[in-house]
């Protein structure tokens, strides 16, 4: 076979897959470029060991600048006179490794705890951005949090809180700055979220009471994550925009739609799925002929698409400790590695998260198999089956003595980090970060004494 076909087999270097930053080398090994840089991912294991996570940069810088130049586009190619700004939820990737490309892109922050939003104190301090950077305020508020905002405030920073309960609404009636309010939508779509019992924000009719609102300038709404279809992203803005229309009649300066996150990822990398692109040009022409036709002030835009640019900036690998026989005939293998779904990509087992995975060395082997995985952990849960499907591998019996497997994981960069677990008591993977053609290791392997003093030992 041609070094193309097993790039297309694994479904390496498709832009459509988020993929054209991979590659297979002479050996058989998954490259990522980062433009003329490469990484060696194999060589990577036998320096760093696994389990490990590799941080990707330069892919996060890559989707947030594109991202903002879209809509820039866009923006200019309709004639639209609100402006865009991207706030990157903090939520999905909390490491440093990930926020501080976003502020290199020209991010601004959306924050969802008291905690979160220490971060952006500590880089306030740091002096590490430009005042003039944005922050919306995100979740439900304790009065630690409000603190931590009005101290931010009187620091010079544009920080906003979103109201999101009647409770708010009285306490921030003392806050000096711009305020947002949260819009619990009648609109449901299509993907992973409780549709039937949303409980943020206020509901449409509540929020049309209220009549005049302190300092208010965005109408922001969330309505769910990983939103499988473009319609899904552009008939919620549709009903954000007549609710802003109408909330304009008492609050003038109300000036913003912030429309939360939700774009999605291709995980699985088989069909077709929307590209930003083609969201983005269906989002700023709906609000420039809703706004014409109305004639009413074009709303500034904000999104705070999390998973869209985080997922892509990460890989999870493993290594395959040994195989089992799944079934009787024995043609389906287990495949035990050395870390856990559970503990290291929940989503696996919350959501039923698909992933891509592809061997990282081997890649050019024909002696493949059918496997599911099986993690660490004692639990019976903690396993990936792709759904039940078949997942090609390597054989094991096929490799060079001494030689180990290792697999990887594509698009881990979302959520994982903040949801991860101890299990069984496993270590965390390592996590190390390849950037401008070095690698370093960000977060070390936790000893048993560093996992066992989180228990009280
Ligand atoms: C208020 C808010 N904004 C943004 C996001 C990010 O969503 P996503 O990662 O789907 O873009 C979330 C995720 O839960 C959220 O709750």
């Amino acid at each position: 076979m041609k070094k193309n076909h097993y790039k297309q087999f694994w479904k390496l270097g498709r832009e459509e897959y988020n993929t054209q930053f991979f590659d297979i080398n002479e050996d058989g090994n998954l490259m990522v470029k980062e433009g003329n840089y490469q990484y060696d991912v194999y060589e990577l294991l036998k320096k760093y060991g696994s389990p490990l996570e590799v941080a990707l940069p330069s892919i996060l810088e890559n989707r947030v600048r594109n991202l903002i130049d879209i809509f820039d586009a866009y923006i200019k190619l309709y004639g639209y006179k609100g402006k865009f700004y991207y706030h990157y939820a903090m939520k999905v990737n909390q490491n440093k490794a990930f926020v501080l490309p976003v502020v290199a892109e020209g991010g601004h922050f959306d924050v969802a705890s008291v905690n979160e939003l220490w971060i952006v104190k500590r880089m306030l301090e740091q002096q590490r951005f430009n005042p003039k950077i944005r922050v919306i305020c995100n979740g439900p508020k304790t009065e630690q949090y409000i603190a931590l905002i009005e101290e931010l405030r009187a620091k010079g920073l544009t920080i906003i809180p979103i109201i999101e309960d009647y409770q708010e609404l009285e306490r921030l009636k003392s806050f000096k700055g711009e305020t947002g309010i949260r819009l619990n939508m009648s609109i449901r779509v299509k993907s992973h979220w409780d549709k039937r019992f949303n409980r943020y924000g206020f509901r449409e009719d509540e929020i049309l009471k209220l009549g005049k609102i302190k300092n208010l300038s965005i109408l922001h709404y969330h309505i769910s994550s990983q939103i499988e279809k473009v319609d899904g992203l552009v008939a919620p803005f549709k009903r954000a925009l007549y609710i802003y229309e109408k909330l304009r009649e008492k609050n003038p300066n109300l000036d913003t739609i912030d429309i939360g996150g939700g774009a999605g990822v291709p995980y699985e990398k088989k069909g077709k799925f929307y590209s930003g692109k083609s969201a983005i040009n269906r989002i700023v022409k709906t609000a420039k002929s809703y706004c014409e036709k109305k004639g009413i002030r074009h709303p500034n835009i904000i999104a705070e698409w999390g998973r869209y640019v985080a997922a892509p900036a990460q890989l999870t690998l493993y290594k395959v400790l040994t195989e089992k026989t799944v079934d009787e005939g024995g043609k389906r293998k287990w495949y035990v590695i050395d870390g856990s779904f559970m503990n290291d990509l929940l989503d696996t087992w919350a959501l039923r998260q698909k992933w891509h995975v592809t061997p990282v060395n081997n890649m050019k082997t024909r002696k493949l198999q059918k496997v599911w995985f099986a993690g660490s952990s004692c639990d019976s849960d903690d396993k990936y089956t792709a759904g039940g499907s078949d997942i090609s591998m390597p054989r094991l019996d096929d490799l060079e003595n001494g030689e180990n497997q290792y697999i990887a994981f594509y698009d881990t960069g979302a959520y994982q980090d903040p949801l991860a677990s101890h299990h069984c008591l496993l270590s965390s993977p390592a996590k190390v970060l390849c950037q401008n053609g070095e690698t370093r290791l960000v977060r070390r392997r936790e000893t048993s004494e560093e996992v066992g003093k989180e228990f009280g030992w």
